[in-house]
């Protein structure tokens, strides 16, 4: 998989992807991922990314040329799958979403600042318009990174134990269970004995109802989906 994200502010998206499960994901190429600083399509001194409303209004807007500059030279070398624009109102980030993007091949990912973006690249180059929750951030960077990691999470390979993201909260629409470690008792506070018993048929039986309960308690909203 090919992630190219595109950025006024490349320095603020680049950590997230220098460590840990990420970091490996990249060393590992299973996926590859590319920041584009949209300064560098601009065509005035001032490498202006932005102007003022039409209609009158407060903020700036992001001008569409940089933005087809740099969206099409990026489509002169590949197809891409996605072109999603990172906005308080997109849709929703859920797990679904993130494993629906983790099949893809190629994906843009253009972070709004300022007031957002001219309507006209929505209309023109956008596939998806996607939000992390009802919150507005300074910009869509922070947004990407959590996106990114959701799905680069999900690449086959990328988890050290398949299985793990398949009994992560969220996939089927329920919360995780508890999980425990050792040690088995500390300062008197005991592990449930059933995880000891060897009976793995009770255990995950038990494993599907804690999530259950957890999952009325916490998050009804889940279980009406
Ligand atoms: N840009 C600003 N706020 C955002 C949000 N909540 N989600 C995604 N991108 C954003």
């Amino acid at each position: 998989m090919r992630i190219d994200i595109i950025t006024v502010l490349p320095e603020l998206l680049k950590s997230p992807f220098e460590a840990s499960i990420l970091k490996r994901a990249i060393e590992a190429n299973l996926v590859e991922v590319h920041f584009h600083n949209l300064r560098d399509y601009t065509s005035d001194k001032h490498k202006s990314v932005d102007d003022t409303q039409f209609g009158g209004g407060a903020g700036m807007v992001m001008m569409v040329e940089p933005i087809d500059k740099c969206i099409s030279a990026l489509k002169e070398k590949r197809q891409y799958d996605e072109v999603i624009y990172m906005t308080p109102d997109g849709e929703t980030l859920k797990q679904g979403i993130a494993n629906q993007l983790s099949l893809k091949e190629n994906i843009i990912i253009l972070c709004g600042h300022y007031k957002g973006v001219d309507q006209r690249v929505r209309d023109h180059f956008i596939t998806r318009e996607i939000s992390i929750g009802d919150y507005v951030l300074s910009g869509g960077e922070l947004g990407a990174a959590v996106l990114c990691d959701a799905i680069i999470r999900l690449i086959p390979g990328v988890l050290g134990n398949e299985t793990s993201a398949l009994t992560d909260s969220f996939q089927d629409n329920l919360l995780a269970p508890p999980i425990y470690t050792k040690p088995r008792e500390y300062k008197g506070w005991q592990v449930p004995e059933l995880l000891f018993s060897g009976n793995f048929p009770k255990i995950e039986k038990w494993r599907e109802e804690q999530a259950y309960q957890r999952t009325k308690e916490r998050r009804p909203d889940l279980l009406e989906d």
